[in-house]
C-alpha cells in the first residue's frame, strides 16, 4: 500500500520504539547475544512513520540492517545502553514500545583485553541480572519523570507449559510489568493453544484482548498500532 493511502491517525504523535537484540560484552571482541531479527520492531517503526508519527527507533543488533525511511535511528549494543537511551528519550514520547529482545543477564566482569585460551581451559562466566527496562519505564511514569499520558507497550513471546497456556503467561506478565498493552506472540508448541488463525494477542491493562491474525510483520504492526492509537489522546483535535 502507498504510504499516503494509510490512515494518518498518528499525525503529531511521538513514538519511541526499541528493536533487535542486546549484546552483553565479555571482552573487547566477544559478547553474549540472541537471535532477535528486529523485524517486528522495524516494521512498527516503518508503519508508524507512514501513519504520520514522528518515530525514533533505538536499535540493537538486527539480522537485516538498513534503517527504515523517515525514522530517526539510534544504535546501541548492551541492555545498559538501551536503558539509558530509552529513559533519555521517553519523556518526549507519547508512545513507548519495547520490542527489543533484552538480555536478561550480562557477564559480571568485562575483560579489558581479549581473553586468552590459556592452558587451564575455560573459566566459568558469572552473570548478573540486567535492569528490567520496561518495568523501569512504568515506574518512571508513575513517579512523574515520564508524562502520565504516555502509552507504554511491551512484547512477550510465550509457550504453554505445565503452569498454563500462552494467554495465562501473557496476562500474568502484563500485570507484572504494569504496562498498558502487552503484545503476546505464541511460539513453539504454545501455538497449538488458542485459535488456529491467531499468532498472538494484544492484551490491554483494562482487560481487553484482541487476537492478531496470521500474517506478515507489516500486517501485525498495523494491527498493533490500531490498539496503540486507541490509547493516544487526539493530537489534531
Ligand atoms: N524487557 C525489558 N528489560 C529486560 C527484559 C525484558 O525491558 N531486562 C522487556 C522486553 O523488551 C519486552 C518485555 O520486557 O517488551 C517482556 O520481555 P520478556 O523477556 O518476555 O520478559 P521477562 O520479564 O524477561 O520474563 P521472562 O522470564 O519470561 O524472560
Ligand atoms: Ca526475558
Amino acid at each position: 500500500a502507498r504510504a499516503d493511502a494509510l490512515p494518518q491517525d498518528l499525525t503529531g504523535v511521538d513514538v519511541l520504539i526499541s528493536a533487535g537484540g542486546t549484546r552483553e560484552a565479555l571482552d573487547p571482541v566477544r559478547y553474549l547475544g540472541n537471535h532477535s531479527s528486529g523485524k517486528q520492531g522495524y516494521a512498527l517503526a516503518r508503519v508508524a512513520a507512514q501513519r504520520g508519527a514522528r518515530v525514533t527507533l533505538v536499535s540493537g543488533a538486527v539480522s537485516d540492517p538498513g534503517d527504515p525511511a523517515a525514522v530517526d535511528v539510534v544504535h546501541i549494543d548492551s541492555a545498559d545502553e538501551l536503558s539509558r537511551e530509552m529513559h533519555a528519550r521517553a519523556p518526549q514520547a507519547d508512545v513507548v514500545i519495547m520490542a527489543a529482545a533484552v538480555a536478561d543477564f550480562r557477564p559480571v566482569d568485562v575483560a579489558g583485553a581479549k581473553i586468552k585460551k590459556g592452558e587451564q581451559g575455560p573459566a566459568p562466566i558469572e552473570l548478573t541480572t540486567n535492569p528490567d527496562i520496561l518495568a523501569s519505564l512504568v515506574t518512571a511514569r508513575s513517579e512523574g519523570t515520564i508524562p502520565a499520558t504516555t502509552a507504554i507497550v511491551g512484547f512477550a513471546a510465550e509457550t504453554g507449559d505445565a503452569e498454563g497456556g500462552v494467554l495465562d503467561h501473557g496476562r500474568a506478565k502484563l500485570r507484572r510489568k504494569g504496562c498498558d498493552l502487552l503484545v503476546v506472540n505464541a511460539v513453539g508448541d504454545g501455538r497449538a493453544f488458542g485459535t488456529t488463525d491467531n499468532t498472538g494477542w494484544v492484551l490491554a491493562a483494562d482487560g481487553a484482548e484482541t487476537g492478531l491474525p496470521y500474517g506478515s510483520k507489516t500486517l501485525m504492526a498495523s494491527r498493533i498500532l490500531d490498539e496503540v492509537v486507541s490509547l493516544v489522546p487526539d493530537r489534531k483535535g
